[in-house]
């Protein structure tokens, strides 16, 4: 597939495809395939000392996510979204869909990829924007494994851990004290009729700046 059609195809899907009630699980060459696509991306010190763990043990993958996340009411996010003062409604109907499904997300995906990465400083207290340079460049590693996957017909998203959720994932996965977990990667086939977020129309004209802004 041509690699702009793959960028048009990619968007986050939260819904995907059961077969008899578990997940259509993605065939474990296709996602060494997808891995190998990530660690064709830049990267600040040239090592890529980036690792994955494969969680598709789906008794293992349950007990964890149950552990780190609980399942919320599409009545408490609308709570959540109204507390946090959003007012667009294309960016509410995208929360709306969102916030309830971070559980099932996770628990129902096709691959469920836990990306680590080498992090000796820390990373919450950056002294400069170079100090944020290994967690920039792992993002770059997951961002071409989702157009990787788009030109396949997978699709997913991210979740972003909260500090206690990364804490209990790290400890229960052994990972290294050096590692970081920058977020959940759930891939998969999409569910018949799986919600695609309306897309913000952006004029790149607005965008693009010449010479100054
Ligand atoms: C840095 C980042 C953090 C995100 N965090 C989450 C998350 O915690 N949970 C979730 O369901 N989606 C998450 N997303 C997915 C976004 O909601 C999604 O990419 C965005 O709404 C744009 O929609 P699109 O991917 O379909 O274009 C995240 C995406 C990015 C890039």
């Amino acid at each position: 597939m041509d690699i702009y059609q793959a960028f048009e195809n990619r968007q986050t899907i939260r819904d995907f495809e059961q077969i008899n009630g578990t997940p259509r699980m993605i065939d474990a060459a296709l996602v060494t395939k997808l891995i190998k696509a990530g660690f064709t991306a830049p990267t600040n010190d040239h090592l890529r000392d980036w690792h994955f763990v494969l969680l598709n043990d789906l008794d293992q993958r349950t007990q964890l996510i149950s552990e780190v996340i609980s399942p919320i009411s599409i009545k408490r996010s609308e709570n959540i979204i109204n507390r946090w003062g959003l007012t667009d409604p294309i960016q509410r109907a995208m929360y709306l869909e969102g916030i309830p499904r971070q559980f099932s997300m996770l628990n129902d995906c096709g691959c469920l990829l836990l990306p680590f990465y080498r992090q000796d400083l820390p990373l919450l207290q950056p002294k400069n924007l170079s100090a944020l340079n290994y967690f920039v460049s792992i993002w770059l590693c997951i961002e071409n494994i989702f157009n990787a996957a788009a030109a396949e017909g997978i699709q997913g998203v991210v979740r972003i851990p909260a500090p206690e959720e990364s804490r209990i994932v790290k400890t229960r996965l052994n990972i290294p004290s050096n590692y970081e977990f920058p977020c959940w990667i759930a891939l998969g086939y999409p569910a018949p009729g799986a919600t695609r977020a309306r897309q913000v129309a952006i004029d790149l004209e607005t965008r693009i700046h010449q010479n100054q802004w």
